[in-house]
């Protein structure tokens, strides 16, 4: 596989357009991209024929979010689902997951595991097949399609919602329409990140100048700077936050609030 792993990781805003870019001639290839404490993610892209690994984790929940073209994940003993920009899929500890990019061109996926993650476990074939339970309410559906939050809740007004809670992580998909924006805050002891899935937002960290994300676009903020979010442009926003499961905010318009470390 063609690896590439610069630029350095946790760039304030890691461009999707710009990653392609360096790997126009790669068949399959992945860059690592934020390592913030608790995940190691990084971009995967392949096309239909690339073998999968099938493996499992013991220690730790996986997930992926994708970020172009068709993927197929068979996870557990479920029936293989297919991904597509913008969805969310989860492997539970323990669980075997075999992925295979389908359909044309590139498959792409961002793969969050834990920093020491390996693939060890090989070889365990599911002894039965069952359809993902698509009832379920979020968080933490096998599958949670971009599509079906839309379907959810609409893009006529601001939501928010977790779509992955478990001891390392909180995801919450949130839909911001034009003008709207975030109440500036810093956090303690935890770097967040996000990825864009609609839109264009602008954010400002510490007293940096601001700067525009767009789709497919990840941003990361360190842990003790402020940051300012909001929606520009015409369009309403719709972007991932992963943050830890406890996180604390101090919000710079709280006067009882410690003002931010780092500027
Ligand atoms: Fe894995
Ligand atoms: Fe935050």
């Amino acid at each position: 596989m063609a690896t590439q792993t610069t630029p350095a990781t946790n760039q304030p805003v890691a461009r999707l357009s710009e990653i392609l870019a360096r790997h126009e001639n790669d068949d399959r290839w992945s860059e690592k991209l934020i390592l913030d404490g608790r995940n190691r993610a990084a971009l995967i892209s392949s096309v239909a024929g690339t073998p999968g690994d099938p493996h499992l984790h013991p220690d730790f929940n996986e997930w992926w979010l994708g970020l172009g073209g068709q993927t197929s994940w068979q996870i557990g003993e479920y029936e293989p689902v297919i991904a597509e920009f913008g969805d969310i899929v989860i492997a539970p500890c323990g669980q075997r997951h075999d992925i295979q990019t389908v359909g044309e061109g590139h498959g792409r996926r961002l793969v969050v595991g834990l920093e020491t993650s390996n693939h060890d476990l090989k070889g365990v074939e599911p002894s039965r097949l069952i359809p993902v339970d698509e009832s379920l309410e979020p968080p933490n559906r096998i599958h949670t399609s971009l599509k079906y939050m839309l379907e959810r809740h609409g893009t006529d007004t601001d939501w928010s919602e977790e779509i992955l809670l478990d001891q390392r992580n909180r995801i919450n998909m949130i839909h911001q329409l034009p003008g709207g924006a975030n109440r500036p805050h810093w956090h303690p002891d935890m770097d967040e990140w996000w990825a864009v899935l609609k839109g264009e937002l602008e954010w400002t960290i510490g007293d940096g100048e601001p700067f525009r994300a767009g789709v497919g676009d990840l941003v990361f903020v360190e842990a003790g700077y402020a940051h300012a979010i909001r929606t520009v442009g015409d369009e309403s926003t719709i972007r991932l936050a992963v943050t830890t499961p406890d996180v604390v905010h101090y919000f710079l318009d709280d006067p009882d609030a410690p003002p931010p470390p780092k500027s």
